[in-house]
């Protein structure tokens, strides 16, 4: 019966969800990454699909196994996720950007492993395409959502987050507390839309914490009747 109402809350709907944390490389076989898992975009794309949407989901680097039954695009960079969501992004109701993207990437990338000289090594970065920023500001009636992980002050950058990038919801969480964040299979965090806080969630699993966040965009989908 749960199982029946649940799965009726986003039929119909495309939902394109971002997971794993980014490849920036440097030569064939390094790079510049981050510690994001991808198990909390993994988790909503498990989620959505429960709930009844065709889901996309664009992964980078990440450990998890990609679900069977569901659209994955495998991408490395944060300019490849752009492409990525670009593909998706006309017929999408939902974007849900769990990704942890690289802010910055090496300038030059070579084409052959780079040799040891000298005793100092001096790598230029230059700032990656923010990926959220850029559609937040084409969007037409897709549904924005965003992920702030912080450490410390996390509704204050979030909430600056939301109305920087004109996104519809974000979720804040504290990746300084205990179970929350990187790595592990629970989350503590607070979705905050322009008005303030919409839920703050105590310790969940992530599966419940995915169910929770497309929850509410599905609420915000219906109330603005799209
Ligand atoms: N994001 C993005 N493209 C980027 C950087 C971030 O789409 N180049 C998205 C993330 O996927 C996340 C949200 O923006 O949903 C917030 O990411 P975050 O790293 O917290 O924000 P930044 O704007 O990069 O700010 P900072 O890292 O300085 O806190
Ligand atoms: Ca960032």
């Amino acid at each position: 019966e749960r199982k029946s109402e649940a799965n009726r809350k986003l039929g119909g709907k495309k939902v394109v969800i971002t997971a794993g944390g980014t490849v920036e490389r440097i030569d064939p076989v390094r790079y510049i990454s981050n510690d994001s898992s991808g198990k909390m975009g993994f988790a909503l794309a498990r989620a959505a699909k429960e709930m009844g949407a065709e889901v996309t989901l664009i992964a980078a680097r990440t450990d998890e196994a990609p679900p069977g039954d569901i659209r994955v695009v495998r991408v490395q960079s944060a300019d490849d996720m752009y492409q990525a969501v670009s593909a998706e992004w006309d017929d999408c109701d939902i974007l849900i950007k769990a990704a942890a993207v690289a802010d910055y990437r090496p300038r030059e990338r070579a084409e052959t492993k780079i040799k040891k000289a000298g005793d100092t090594m001096t790598l230029e970065l230059v700032k990656t395409v923010d990926i959220l920023e850029s559609f937040g500001q084409r969007k037409t009636s897709q549904l924005l959502v965003g992920f702030a992980a912080e450490t410390g002050n996390a509704e204050m950058y979030a909430r600056d987050k939301l109305v920087r990038k004109n996104l519809d919801l974000i979720v804040a969480n504290d990746v300084g507390q205990p179970g929350a964040g990187f790595g592990v299979d629970t989350n503590i965090v607070s979705i905050y839309d322009r008005s303030g806080l919409v839920e703050e969630l105590p310790l969940l699993s992530k599966d419940e914490v995915a169910r929770r966040i497309l929850s509410a965009a599905g609420d915000r989908l219906k109330e603005e009747g799209r």
